[in-house]
């Protein structure tokens, strides 16, 4: 697919899955618009883009955002919301320990981010005839993150204000992609290398990331799974639930065994 001329911003594009995809889409031509919460402005001059500093719990810096981005590099075809947080549920590891704090920042950051986000560029998009938005989510928003409760409630609930999206819009024109990864190399899995996070399928490259969610616009298909085993994952968690949660609680006392802790 060739993006010549074509405008893509992405939140927390400054490093990560979010830098990948900013690189991938590069290389296809496409102008590229950076929001992070550090870094933006660098990553962008490194890529000839646009980049700014962006908080994406906060409306007015999304919509400046959009605003400054299709003023200086044109209409943006698609829209990546990557910007995401994980919060464990250390360090009691009770599924409910989180303190509400945790929980707010990750509804804030994991949803409202989507949510703000598809609720500024959207409008214009359909303005123009329709456009690409793609909510990187995580396989925790389609099966769990064992000791990140949190992370996981928030992630089921990103992929499904992308179905939502998906459901109300794809009739005028806006093609919806979820990204669903396993582990991937980044800072937010730093440290678990060895296991917890990265889990049992291995980890992967946030260019595998990228890649996968290229194809995934050009098939027009809602779901990016770059770790293939997901979707059997999901398969026996709608089909076998109690063998599925038997499952992930063993997986729980392995890690707990291996590590004294369950990520
Ligand atoms: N790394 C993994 O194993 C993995 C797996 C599945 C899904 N994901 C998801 O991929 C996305 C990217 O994560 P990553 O692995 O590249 O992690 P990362 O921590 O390297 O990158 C996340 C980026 O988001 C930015 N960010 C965080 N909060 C922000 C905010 N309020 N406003 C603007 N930017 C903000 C950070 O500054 C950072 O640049 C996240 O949504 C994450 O949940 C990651």
């Amino acid at each position: 697919m060739d993006y010549t001329g074509q405008v893509v911003a992405i939140t927390g594009g400054a490093r990560g899955i979010g830098r990948a995809m900013a690189e991938a889409f590069k290389a296809k031509g496409a102008r590229v618009a950076i929001a992070d919460l550090n870094g933006a402005e660098e990553a962008a001059a490194e890529l000839g883009g646009y980049g700014a500093k962006v908080d994406v719990t906060r409306e007015d810096d999304i919509a400046d955002f959009v605003r400054q981005t299709e003023a200086k590099l044109g209409p943006i075809s698609v829209f990546v919301s990557n910007a995401g947080i994980l919060r464990t549920d250390e360090p009691s590891w009770d599924a409910a320990a989180a303190s509400d704090a945790d929980w707010l920042a990750s509804f804030e950051v994991n949803v409202l981010g989507a949510v703000r986000s598809a609720r500024q560029v959207w409008p214009g998009m359909r303005e123009r005839g329709g456009g690409v938005f793609v909510i990187v989510a995580s396989a925790a928003g389609l099966l769990a993150q064992i000791g990140a409760t949190s992370y996981t409630a928030t992630k089921h609930a990103a992929v499904a204000f992308a179905e939502s999206l998906s459901v109300a819009h794809g009739d005028e024109g806006l093609q919806v992609v979820c990204v669903c990864p396993q582990a991937v190399r980044t800072d937010m899995i730093g440290g678990s290398e060895d296991g917890g996070i990265a889990g049992a399928d291995g980890i992967i490259e946030p260019s595998d990331v990228a890649d996968e969610t290229l194809k995934a616009i050009e098939e027009k298909r809602f779901l990016a799974l770059p770790h293939a085993t997901v979707a059997e994952y999901e398969t026996l968690r709608a089909t076998q639930r109690d063998r599925w949660l038997g499952g992930m609680r063993k997986f729980r006392r392995m890690m707990v065994g291996a590590r004294g802790r369950p990520v």
